[in-house]
């Protein structure tokens, strides 16, 4: 490889530090642009407990072109960038929606300008499923329409793909990969990274788990009534490692091509699961009762959405190998490890 080095920018974050075990797994070195907003400084040094290999970290705001770009003109050849950073909540970005109209698409755009002012060819952008709403035809491919976003964290993930396909235009060079994320879940085996809600997590595995282990008094499932067979919404989790390692074949199949491209794959595993579904499962893996109580729909769900796979299973040359069952027990043993850490 000539270029080892890859700028992660959130990469101290729940995908992005996954990603980052994964890379150097690989033989590449992640450089970590992060600003810490929703990320800890002791996750870095987790990595090198894995991985053997401590990432440098630029401390900065992936909006502040004029910051990066001092910093990343003494970084050299990079083989690419693989831009996590941004803001996810969604709920939040109802109440905020500047806050993710500025950040997310500022921070993107930024990426793409460090990319035309260094040479950088390829480009990895951390998409969400919420950009298909609820589909029309189930499994979803990357065909099916792109509805109007429920949210505006949707809509920035609907626009900055919207903003790499303009620019792929404008610059024969770029190769870039928008990989539309279904619900990942789950922590790294070794239980020395995973996910670190603020606050009250707003997703199920971190509720969960919090729930399950005391931090929270029980978990209310958002519904029962849907058209669903067990009338709770069906989502398609994939585990984060198996996501990570997408990340990495991602990544390599840009560099093979020989000219620009911008190309979209969705990462999930194919299969949907309901919310009871996943209590259950936890249940078994655990061997412990969780105690859950069935309250109202939750505004702007969409009833069941799942990936089909098969352009990244035979493009990125990349398939999951990871269980329901693995990413319930990596999360339990993640949420454990924080309990003992306190
Ligand atoms: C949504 C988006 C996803 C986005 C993510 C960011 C869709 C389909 N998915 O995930 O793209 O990246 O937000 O946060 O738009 N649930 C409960 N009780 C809880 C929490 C969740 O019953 O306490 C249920 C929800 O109603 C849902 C399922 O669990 O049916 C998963 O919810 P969550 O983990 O929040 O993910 P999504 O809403 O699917």
């Amino acid at each position: 490889m000539d270029n080892k080095k890859i700028i992660v920018t959130g990469g101290a974050g729940y995908i992005g530090s996954h990603t980052c075990v994964e890379l150097i797994n690989a033989g590449f070195e992640p450089v970590i642009i992060d600003n810490f907003f929703n990320s800890e400084k002791f996750i870095v040094d987790r990595i090198e407990q894995i991985t053997g290999f401590k990432p440098s970290v630029i401390e900065a705001d992936c909006a502040d072109l004029n910051t990066l770009s001092s910093v990343v003109e003494d970084l050299g050849g990079l083989a690419g960038i693989i831009h996590f950073a941004a803001y996810k909540a969604v709920g939040e970005s109802t109440a905020k929606p500047l806050d993710y109209y500025y950040n997310n698409i500022a921070s993107t755009t930024a990426m793409l300008k460090l990319m035309e002012i260094f040479n950088i060819h390829n480009f990895v952008f951390s998409s969400s499923c919420t950009v298909y709403g609820q589909p029309d035809v189930l499994p979803v491919t990357e065909e099916s329409p792109v509805k109007k976003a429920e949210s505006p964290y949707g809509r920035t993930k609907q626009v900055c793909e919207d903003v790499i396909a303009d620019f792929k235009k404008a610059n024969e060079d770029l190769r870039a990969v928008s990989l539309r994320y279904f619900n990942p879940i789950g922590a790294h085996p070794s239980a020395l990274i995973g996910e670190l809600p603020l606050g009250i997590p707003n997703n199920l595995v971190p509720f969960i788990t919090q729930a399950a282990i005391g931090l929270r008094d029980h978990l209310t499932v958002f519904g029962d009534d849907y058209d669903t067979p067990d009338g709770t919404c069906i989502r398609d989790y994939i585990h984060v490692v198996d996501l990570a390692k997408a990340h990495v074949a991602a990544i390599k199949y840009l560099i093979d091509q020989e000219k620009g491209l911008y190309n979209i794959f969705n990462l999930g595993t194919g299969q949907g699961n309901s919310v009871l579904e996943v209590i259950k499962t936890f249940e078994k893996v655990v061997g412990q009762n969780l105690d859950y109580r069935i309250g109202p729909r939750r505004p702007g769900d969409v009833v069941q959405v799942y990936a089909d796979v098969s352009k990244a299973n035979e493009q990125l040359g990349w398939k999951t190998g990871l269980s329901l069952e693995d990413a319930l027990r990596d999360a339990w043993r993640w949420e454990n490890s924080l309990k003992e850490k306190k």
